[in-house]
C-alpha cells in the first residue's frame, strides 16, 4: 500500500509533543499534513496531503535539529497484513510495486517501537535482517557492501503483521539503531544523571564544539550539582568546577581537588572569578525561570557557553519549551555575539529536554 508519511520515533508518552512539533515545523515549511499516533506507542506518523513533498519534508531539518524525534523516516510503503510465511518474499513483492526513491540504498535497518510490546519484536527483527539484506542485495535495492554515504532503507515493524518501509538520508538522520544512543553508566559516577550530560556532550556538540566547551584546565559552574553526576563529567575532562547546591557532593569528586562546593542558591550565585567557560544547570525549576537565568549568565558574560535541562512535568511540553526558548533566543539574538543553540529530548532525559548553547563568535578564553 502506498502511504507517504514521515515516521518519527520518540520516547513513549511523547507522541503528542512530537506530533505538535512536526505539524508546526512542516506546516511552516509548506509541507502540510496531519499527525496520527496513539499514546505510549513510541512513534508518530505525519501523513502528507501531497505525496510529492516527501523528500522536501525529510530534508527540512535534521533529527539533531529537532526536539522530540529520535529518528525521522520518509515512509513510501506500508504493509498491513503480513503473513507468517515468507515475509521476505512479501516485502520484495511490495517493493516491486512502488517507485524506487533512489537507485540503490547503502544499508538496511529493521526496527521496532521502543516499548514493552516492541521488545517482543526485537529478536525477530534482528534475525530477519540477515535474509532480508541478502534478498535486497540480489534484487539490486542494496549495495553489495554497506555504504554509509548512501540513503538507508528502514523496515519498521509496528507489529508482526504490519510494517512501514522508508528511508533516511545520512545528512539528516540519527545513525543509531532506533535512534537511540545507549551509554554505559560509569561505575564511579555519583548518580545516573551523569548519562544525561554525557549524552548531550557527545550527541549535541560536534567535535570542534566539544574541544571549545570542555577545555582541560577550564572552569565551570554546576547549578543544582548534587550528588555530582554532571560535575563528574566535567572533572573527568579536567575542568575545575564550582558545584552549587545545598546538598552534599560525592566525596570521590571532592577528593579530586578540582571541585569547590558552595551551599548556595543557584539563582543568586555568581562565579568566583567573575566568569567561567561553561555553565551547566540541572535544577528542578520552572523552565521560564531557568531560561531567564541562563540568559543572564550568557548576556553578562559570566559564562561563555551553557548546557542545561528544562524540566517538563506539565502536559503542553512542546509549547512550554518553545515559549521558554523563544524568550531566551530573542535576548541572545539582540547581542553582537552569535550562538549555536540546540534543544533535544535525549534518550537519557526523562521529563525534561536538554539545551546546549555554544558561543560561536568569540575566541573568549
Ligand atoms: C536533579 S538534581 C541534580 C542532579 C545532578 N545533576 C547530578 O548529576 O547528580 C537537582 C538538584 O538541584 C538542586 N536545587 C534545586 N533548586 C536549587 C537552587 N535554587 N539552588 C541550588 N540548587 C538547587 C537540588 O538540591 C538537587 O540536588
Amino acid at each position: 500500500m502506498s502511504n507517504h508519511s514521515v515516521l518519527a520515533y520518540c520516547r513513549p508518552g511523547y507522541e503528542s509533543d512530537t506530533a505538535n512539533e512536526l505539524t508546526t515545523r512542516y506546516g511552516e515549511a509548506g509541507c502540510f499534513g496531519y499527525p496520527v499516533s496513539k499514546k505510549n506507542q513510541g512513534f508518530v506518523h505525519y501523513h502528507l496531503y501531497d505525496a510529492t513533498q516527501l523528500e522536501a519534508c525529510i530534508t527540512q531539518f535534521a533529527v539533531n535539529d529537532s526536539i522530540f524525534p529520535r529518528q525521522l523516516i520518509a515512509v513510501f510503503s506500508t504493509m498491513a497484513d503480513i503473513e507468517k510465511e515468507d515475509r521476505v518474499g512479501q516485502i520484495l513483492d511490495a517493493l516491486s510495486s512502488v517507485e524506487k526513491p533512489f537507485s540503490v540504498f547503502g544499508a538496511i535497518d529493521v526496527e521496532y517501537p521502543d516499548t514493552e510490546d516492541g521488545k517482543t519484536l526485537a529478536k525477530f527483527c534482528r534475525k530477519f535482517t540477515v535474509p532480508l539484506r541478502q534478498a535486497l542485495r540480489k534484487a539490486n535495492w542494496l549495495t553489495a557492501k554497506e555504504n554509509k554515504g548512501k540513503p538507508k532503507l528502514h523496515i519498521f515493524f509496528e507489529s508482526f503483521e504490519c510494517c512501514h518501509i522508508g528511508y533516511t538520508l545520512p545528512s539528516h538522520a540519527s545513525h543509531d539503531h532506533l535512534g537511540i544512543c545507549r551509554l554505559k553508566f560509569p561505575s564511579d559516577a555519583p548518580s545516573r544523571s551523569t548519562l544525561k550530560l554525557e549524552d548531550a556532550l557527545v550527541n549535541m556538540l560536534d567535535e570542534k564544539q566539544q574541544a571549545k566547551v570542555l577545555r582541560s584546565g577550564g572552569r565551570a559552574v554546576d547549578l543544582g550539582a548534587c550528588p555530582g553526576g554532571w560535575t563528574y563529567q566535567l572533572v573527568k575532562r579536567g575542568m575545575y568546577v564550582e558545584a552549587i547546591d545545598n546538598g552534599l557532593v560525592a566525596d570521590s569528586l571532592m577528593s579530586t581537588g578540582l571541585v569547590e562546593h558552595h551551599a548556595a542558591d543557584g539563582f543568586t550565585y555568581r562565579p568566583q572569578f567573575g566568569r567561567v567557560d561553561l555553565l551547566v544547570c540541572d535544577m528542578i525549576e520552572q523552565p521560564d525561570r531557568v531560561a531567564k537565568l541562563m540568559g543572564d549568565w550568557l548576556i553578562k558574560h559570566w559564562a561563555t557557553h551553557a548546557i542545561f535541562n528544562l524540566k517538563l512535568p506539565m502536559k503542553q511540553r512542546y509549547e512550554t519549551v518553545v515559549e521558554a526558548m523563544t524568550l531566551l533566543n530573542d535576548r541572545l539574538n539582540a547581542l553582537e555575539d552569535a550562538f549555536a543553540v540546540k534543544v533535544r529530548h535525549l534518550y537519557h532525559d526523562r521529563d525534561e529536554v536538554t539545551v546546549t548553547i555554544v558561543r560561536t563568535s568569540t575566541d573568549e578564553v
